[in-house]
């Protein structure tokens, strides 16, 4: 039996043992002080020594700040691309932006803050899936409303009524744009053999974006500006409903998603740094980042997805999973930050891009 200061020392020893070889940068955990008062910008600064994902966050704001400098500081003879026929995918500055966004991020009010990037030419190419074309077409239509994650789905059905999360979508939405969209497939059908023109999703997106002619929209914005929307599974949706009944009443239209991979790899082939900002997973979380391999790797990323890793699954892969792809390059500093893009996009573009846009950076 030891004596009772030897149980002392040894249990002091394991419980007071003496830090060594501490990471040479220390940053002192901090969070923010309302005494202050109520600043959002320091709030969202003070993020970055807040820990958890709050500094995840900070990170991100630092990701993109670094995107947009970049983007900013061209050197011009770099990026001249004036040889290139297709203005959508014409290189336009030292840093193409490429975006993803899953669709019910074009349900919520993320759309809201997506358009803005797009109206003021912030990103240069957009990869979204089908719903998240259609929900921004169809919000110039009709609109969606908040409801409630319990609303109950046979009560629901009943009144015609479908349900996005705590988002309700009147079914009447969906028929309103049949009757505005099946006309302008008909249209599209007609150059297709009159003019022979092969229509791609990104240039079917474009076309559907003229004709919406509405500035609230994502589309919208993306045609005037020049700036493609890729959506290679764009049947799986309520086009994909719309491309099946034409087919029926008006058949023949082809939709070649051969035109849209030469046209979103081209742009990663052709930038001069690339960053990415990934909303969500599944997609387009992959369709960017295996663009970005064709260049060996973005320079700058950012994801913001709920997806864990442990199950295998592209949507919860890491950074570092895209890095032995050669999707991101080995030399950059990728961030992901964990939760829900509606909460946590709009404040990262009110710290980056949005501050850059009013000149307060
Ligand atoms: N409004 C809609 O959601 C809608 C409408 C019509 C069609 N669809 C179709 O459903 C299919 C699947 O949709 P999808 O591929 O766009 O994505 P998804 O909704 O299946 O999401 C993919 C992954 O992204 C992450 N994610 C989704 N929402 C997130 C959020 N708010 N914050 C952070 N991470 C989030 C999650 O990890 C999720 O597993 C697509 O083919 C789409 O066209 C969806």
């Amino acid at each position: 039996m030891s004596s009772d200061s030897e149980i002392l020392k040894k249990v002091t020893e394991a419980v007071l043992k003496k830090s060594e070889n501490f990471p040479e940068k220390k940053i002192a955990v901090k969070g923010y002080d309302f005494n202050d008062g109520i600043d959002y910008h320091a709030l969202l600064q003070s993020y970055s020594t807040t820990g958890f994902q709050a500094t995840s966050f900070g990170q991100a704001v630092n990701e993109i700040n670094n995107m947009i400098q970049c983007r900013n500081s061209p050197p011009a003879d770099r990026i001249d691309d004036v040889a290139e026929t297709d203005p959508f995918i014409r290189r336009k500055t030292n840093c193409t932006i490429f975006l993803g966004y899953t669709s019910n991020m074009a349900s919520a009010g993320v759309r809201e803050v997506i358009r803005f990037l797009v109206q003021h030419k912030m990103v240069d190419c957009l990869v979204t899936t089908a719903g998240g074309v259609e929900e921004d077409l169809i919000k110039c239509i009709a609109p969606t409303f908040l409801g409630d994650f319990s609303l109950k789905g046979s009560e629901l059905r009943e009144k015609g009524i479908n349900r996005i999360g705590n988002l309700l979508v009147p079914n009447d939405n969906y028929c309103q744009f049949e009757t505005w969209v099946i006309p302008i497939l008909s249209r599209m059908l007609e150059e297709q053999k009159s003019a022979n023109i092969i229509w791609s999703p990104s240039k079917m997106i474009t076309r559907l974006g003229k004709e919406i002619n509405n500035s609230s929209s994502i589309c919208y914005w993306a045609a005037k500006n020049e700036i493609p929307i890729f959506c290679p599974g764009i049947t799986d949706g309520s086009l994909g409903d719309m491309l099946y009944f034409h087919s029926f009443k008006d058949p023949g239209l082809i939709v070649d998603i051969v035109q849209d991979i030469r046209r979103i790899n081209s742009i990663a082939v052709k930038a001069v740094n690339s960053g990415i900002i990934i909303l969500g997973g599944g997609l387009v979380k992959h369709h960017i980042c295996n663009a970005n391999m064709m260049r060996n790797g973005a320079d700058f990323s950012v994801y913001v997805n709920t997806a864990n890793e442990f199950d295998g699954s592209d949507s919860g892969a890491l950074p570092d999973e895209a890095v032995s792809w050669g999707k991101i390059k080995k030399e950059a500093t990728p961030v992901k930050v964990y939760g829900d893009a509606t909460l946590i996009f709009p404040l990262l573009v009110a710290e980056t891009f949005a501050r850059w846009h009013h000149e307060v950076c």
